[in-house]
């Protein structure tokens, strides 16, 4: 009997760990049969996957993220990925669009989504933080003229399609209304595409074809809103519930790009990066067979004891080299800078505007999920306690 034989999504979603602390311990290349692949959560092993591409494939068979999105970048190896990269990742960079617009439009598009919160007390995660992550990305593609409530639309319905692991009709139409809905918007924005300034208008300037521009920005909108969100959400939640590291980061400031390292590393909103065996292969003494789902597991290498001290600490002083939660090979994350940016102005333009920022004792927050991570709602006061 494995522990894996033991492993269910349940325990992993709610609470996962434990489960990924036991593993790491006595079975760091695990089979899952619950989830039909291995899990993998050692640092050094992760590490190794990501370096070989070539044995560890993106292409996995079957392919949730292909079925739902149709291919696109996370779903090739190199050389294709490295040509699509080439061509996806200049306006998310701080010198192409993505840097102009955190320089010069996200402080003011966070500002106004807080003139419209109710000043007494809100959900940070629905009245805040979703429609700037929503928002900011509209705006770096070039789709804000819709409405940053069209952008979470799409996202959701993208999202219950890609979780539709039991094929059900209710949610498969779901994604196809969103998918028909954005389709259209592209269609449009495509032929409209000009000197605009717009990551859209770049794609087609740089030769991509409708397809992939369509594919891949559903892959951006699928994966690039609901992590920004949660990683406000739980940086909002660490400051209110660990003082010590408010009072830090309020005596110097620049601490806050620490402390959001610190929170990505340890919270993880990404859990795994899932690749396929390109041929019968060992990890760490552990025999794979060609063709079976071999899952990285982002969430436990970043807590890895053998890799971090004090792993599951907050250290605004670590100087152990940088996380896993945007992954570390070919596919790392293409809007990690942009993701960054909204995390940090997030969370300073709220602080700014409510320096008495508690939260509602009435709600707890719960994180929830394992392959995505985050709190479902941070309900905050804006007063001191009387
Ligand atoms: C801020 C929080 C974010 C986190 C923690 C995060 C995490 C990740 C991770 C772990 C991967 C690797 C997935 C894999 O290899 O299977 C990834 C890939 C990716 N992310 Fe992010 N992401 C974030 C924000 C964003 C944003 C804002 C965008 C907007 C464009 C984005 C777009 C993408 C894309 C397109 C890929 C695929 C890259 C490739 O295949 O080369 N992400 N992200």
């Amino acid at each position: 009997m494995t522990l894996g034989a033991d492993v269910n999504l349940g325990d992993l979603e709610r609470h996962p760990e434990p489960v990924l602390a036991q593993l790491r311990a006595e079975e760091p290349v695990s089979w899952v049969p619950a989830m039909e692949m291995w899990l993998v959560t050692r640092w050094d092993d992760v590490v190794y996957m990501e370096e070989h591409p070539e044995l560890f494939s993106a292409a996995t068979e079957p392919s949730f993220l292909a079925r739902t999105l149709g291919d696109n970048m996370l779903t090739c190896d190199p050389p294709e990925h490295t040509r699509l990269q080439t061509i996806l990742q200049p306006p998310f960079t701080p010198g192409g669009r993505s840097g102009r617009f955190v320089a010069d439009e996200l402080v003011t598009i966070a500002d106004q989504l807080l003139d419209h919160v109710d000043p007494t007390g809100f959900d940070l995660m629905a009245d805040y933080a979703q429609p700037l992550s929503a928002g900011s990305l509209a705006t770096v593609l070039g789709l804000d003229a819709h409405g940053f409530d069209r952008m979470w639309g799409w996202c959701e319905g993208l999202c219950a399609d890609l979780a539709n692991f039991e094929n059900d009709p209710e949610l498969a139409a779901i994604g196809a209304r969103a998918k028909a809905d954005l389709g259209a918007v592209l269609a449009q924005r495509i032929e409209s595409a000009g000197d605009d300034d717009s990551a859209i208008s770049w794609f087609v300037q740089e030769g991509a074809t409708p397809e992939e521009i369509v594919n891949n920005v559903r892959l951006m909108i699928s994966g690039g809103i609901n992590e920004p969100r949660d990683g406000i959400g739980m940086v909002i939640w660490v400051l209110l519930t660990q003082p010590e590291l408010r009072t830090a980061v309020d005596a110097e400031p620049t601490k806050m790009r620490r402390l959001i390292e610190e929170v990505f590393r340890v919270y993880s909103p990404v859990g795994t990066v899932t690749r396929q065996a390109t041929r019968d292969l060992e990890l760490a003494g552990t025999a794979i067979a060609e063709g079976e789902l071999v899952s990285g597991v982002l969430r436990s290498i970043n807590l890895d004891e053998s890799h971090w001290s004090n792993p599951t600490e907050i250290d605004l002083a670590r100087r152990e080299g940088s996380h896993a939660a945007f992954a570390l090979g070919a596919h790392r994350c293409l809007g990690e800078w942009l993701g960054r940016q909204e995390v940090r102005v997030g969370v300073e333009r709220l602080l700014a505007r409510f320096p008495d920022l508690r939260l509602d004792p009435a709600h707890a927050v719960e994180l929830h999920g394992f392959e995505f991570r985050g709190p479902r709602a941070v309900h905050v006061l804006t007063s001191a306690p009387e």
